[in-house]
């Protein structure tokens, strides 16, 4: 038996539906209808459909998405837009594009996703209520906080209910970053029923990126909506700010959707929720192998979830020298992400330390992408699992350096009780 386990596997997939796939490039040849059209259209039709929301815009990438989506719900330059440390960079590129600036606040340590309890902590111990507008404001600098990116991690939703309640109560534009949830759900006890992921905000960004559950054979991604008129405004910032050729209502950016990929991406749509059923059956799997192993916890489905599981992520107590275990036992593992975007060089200006949130950066240290793909044979997750099983754990907690999942606890019963906590009440001096 072949003892390789990829981490994802983007050939089979395509491989299989070859013919299809030559039957798009062939009509898109053909017609010479290269950007947008038909095939854009059907596939904008399709993907609202399977959201549940009104409108759909295809657009050049999840990036683009993102920062379409904040300029078109209304986040205006030197905004304040609040999302979490432990998402790609992406989503604060996408605030800082859009002339904004983005904040921080903490994730819940079960889920990974924003713990709605820090937005809450973040709005009452830093902002106030702007007496003319009555929206909300940054004390410290007097800028408008308008918005907010609740980032469906891994492909399980944040607490959407909680988020949307504080962001209604605050004035906050909600704009959910699904780049990696496409199919995923919850359970709104507000609606009484099951939402998809890109139906609960002002408007949603997916990444069609190749790796994602519905990935193009290229960069594509699309905005999702309820609101007509951010539809629209999203279709104009796409083409250069143009309703009619050459007619520019204003500035817009070159970030339209390839025939081609829509094509692709209409194609796989179809085989979208096989591919989630599968993903998820494979996370159940491996939930059920590896219970119960010291230093390692399987991720956490709330019952408001059905994840999607784009990725299959552990918590490990030695993670690097776990995953340099399974390399050398051929097995390919990810980090998502090794560095919290507060602690990257790119945000160095803001002056964070580590120590400011400290959920996210004690998740950067043990997460562990595990291979997770809807062709993942049992063999291989057998292979995974026995690997991990046979790995010689140190018993003593934080050996390697990361923290236990004890000290974890203890650390969010300290900053529960206080409310706020020391160091994110230093914090207010942090950011912009
Ligand atoms: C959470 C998140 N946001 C945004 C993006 C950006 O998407 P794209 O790479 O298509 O621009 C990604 C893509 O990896 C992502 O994972």
């Amino acid at each position: 038996m072949n003892s390789y386990v990829p981490f994802l596997d983007l050939v089979t997939p395509h491989i299989n539906e070859e013919e299809e796939f030559l039957n798009v490039c062939r009509e898109v040849l053909h017609t010479g209808r290269f950007i947008g059209g038909p095939m854009v259209e059907e596939f904008e039709r399709s993907f609202a459909a399977y959201c549940d929301a009104k409108y759909c815009v295809g657009v050049g990438s999840g990036t683009d998405a993102l920062r379409f989506a904040l300029i078109a719900a209304g986040i205006l330059p030197k905004d304040i837009v609040v999302t979490v440390p432990n998402t790609f960079i992406a989503t604060t590129e996408a605030i800082s594009q859009a002339g904004a600036c983005p904040m921080f606040i903490d994730i819940d340590q079960e889920t990974g996703n924003m713990d709605p309890k820090r937005l809450q902590e973040y709005l009452d111990a830093q902002c106030t209520v702007d007496p003319k507008s009555g929206g909300t404001v940054h004390r410290r600098t007097g800028r408008r906080v308008a918005g907010v990116i609740p980032v469906h991690l891994y492909g399980q939703t944040a607490d959407m209910d909680a988020i949307r309640n504080i962001a209604g109560r605050h004035h906050l534009i909600v704009i959910e970053d699904a780049c990696q949830a496409h199919g995923a759900e919850y359970y709104s006890k507000r609606d009484g029923r099951w939402s998809k992921a890109g139906s609960m905000g002002a408007a949603a960004a997916f990444s069609f990126y190749p790796g994602k559950n519905l990935g193009a054979c290229g960069e594509a991604g699309a905005v999702t909506t309820n609101d007509e008129a951010i539809a629209g405004t999203v279709r104009m910032l796409r083409d250069h700010g143009q309703a009619r050729k050459y007619i520019h209502a204003m500035e817009g950016y070159n970030g339209r959707l390839d025939a081609i990929q829509a094509g692709f991406l209409q194609i796989k749509l179809r085989r979208l929720h096989g591919w989630n059923e599968q993903r998820r059956r494979h996370a159940g799997r491996y939930g059920r192998l590896l219970e119960n192993i010291d230093g390692i916890t399987t991720p956490f489905e709330p019952d408001w979830s059905r994840g999607v599981y784009h990725l299959y992520v552990i918590r490990a107590r030695q993670r690097d020298e776990l995953q340099r275990y399974l390399l050398d036992r051929n097995i390919v593992t990810g980090l998502h992400y090794p560095i919290p975007l507060h602690l990257q060089e790119a945000y160095a200006d803001f002056g964070f330390s580590p120590g400011d949130f400290p959920a996210a950066e004690a998740s950067s240290r043990e997460i562990l992408s595990l291979p997770m793909f809807p062709g993942l044979t049992e063999e291989q997750q057998d292979l995974v699992v026995d690997a991990i099983r046979s790995f010689p754990m140190v018993r003593r907690a934080g050996a390697m350096g990361a923290l236990s999942a004890e000290r974890l606890a203890k650390q969010a019963v300290v900053q529960g009780a206080a409310g706020v906590s020391p160091r994110s009440a230093g914090w207010s001096g942090k950011g912009i």
